[in-house]
C-alpha cells in the first residue's frame, strides 16, 4: 500500500513516520505546497520522491489540485495523510481520495481548531490539551474525528515545553492509528 504525506513546514511528522519501522504502508511521496519548506530536505535526505508546487502559478486550487491528482495516481497512492499541510483540501482532492485524506492536529478538537493551536490553547489556560487524528473534510479541522491523546498542561509548562509534548504525542500516536486504518481497510477487501 503507498501513502503520500502533504506538509508545507518542517516535517517532523513526515520523519517520524519515515522512522517507524512496522509502518504498514509505503510513504512513497511528499507533496508540498512550498518549494522552500525544510520538509524537502527532510524527503531528500530519507530519497523519498517529492511534487513541491507554488499554488501563486495556478490560476485555482482546483488547478493544483487536479494536477496533484494526476500525480499521485501515476505513483499508485491510495492513501494521503497531512502533517502540517497548511491549506484547506478542496473537492477535486476529496472527491478523488474519499475517506483516504487523513490529517493530524494538535489540540483536542473541536476545540483550537486552524492556526497555532498550541499556542491558543497555552494562552487560553486550558489545563489540558493534546492531540487529535481525524478525517479531512472540506472545513479548517472539522472532519470526523479518529483518535485523541490528551496531555496534561502542568503549571510549569511553558508554551515551548507543551509543544515539545505534544509532538512527542504527536510522533508516536500518527504511525499507530495509521497502522489501524491500513488494518481496518485491508479487513474490509
Ligand atoms: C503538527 O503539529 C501537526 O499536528 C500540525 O502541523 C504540525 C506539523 O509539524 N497539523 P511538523 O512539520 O510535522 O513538525
Amino acid at each position: 500500500v503507498k501513502a503520500a504525506v502533504f506538509a508545507s513546514g518542517t516535517g517532523s511528522n513526515f520523519q517520524a513516520l519515515l522512522e517507524t519501522d512496522n509502518l504498514q504502508c509505503e510513504i512513497a511521496l511528499l507533496v508540498c505546497d512550498n518549494p522552500h519548506a525544510a520538509v524537502i530536505d527532510k524527503a531528500s535526505a530519507y530519497k523519498i520522491p517529492v511534487f513541491a508546487f507554488n499554488p501563486k502559478s495556478f490560476s485555482s486550487k482546483a488547478a493544483f489540485e487536479e494536477r496533484i491528482v494526476e500525480r499521485l495516481q501515476k505513483a499508485g497512492i491510495s492513501w494521503i495523510f497531512l502533517a502540517g499541510y497548511m491549506r484547506l483540501v478542496g473537492p477535486t482532492l476529496l472527491e478523488a481520495f474519499n475517506n483516504k485524506i487523513i490529517n493530524i492536529h494538535p489540540s483536542l478538537l473541536p476545540e483550537f481548531p486552524g492556526k497555532d493551536a498550541i499556542g491558543q490553547a497555552y494562552h487560553s489556560g486550558v489545563r489540558e490539551t493534546g492531540v487529535t487524528i481525524h478525517y479531512v473534510d472540506e472545513g479548517m479541522d472539522t472532519g470526523p474525528i479518529i483518535a485523541q491523546e490528551s496531555i496534561e498542561v502542568l503549571n510549569e509548562d511553558t508554551e515551548r515545553s507543551l509543544k515539545e509534548k505534544i509532538q512527542q504525542v504527536e510522533h508516536q500516536l500518527y504511525p499507530k492509528v495509521i497502522n489501524q486504518l491500513l488494518q481496518q481497510s485491508e479487513g474490509l477487501i
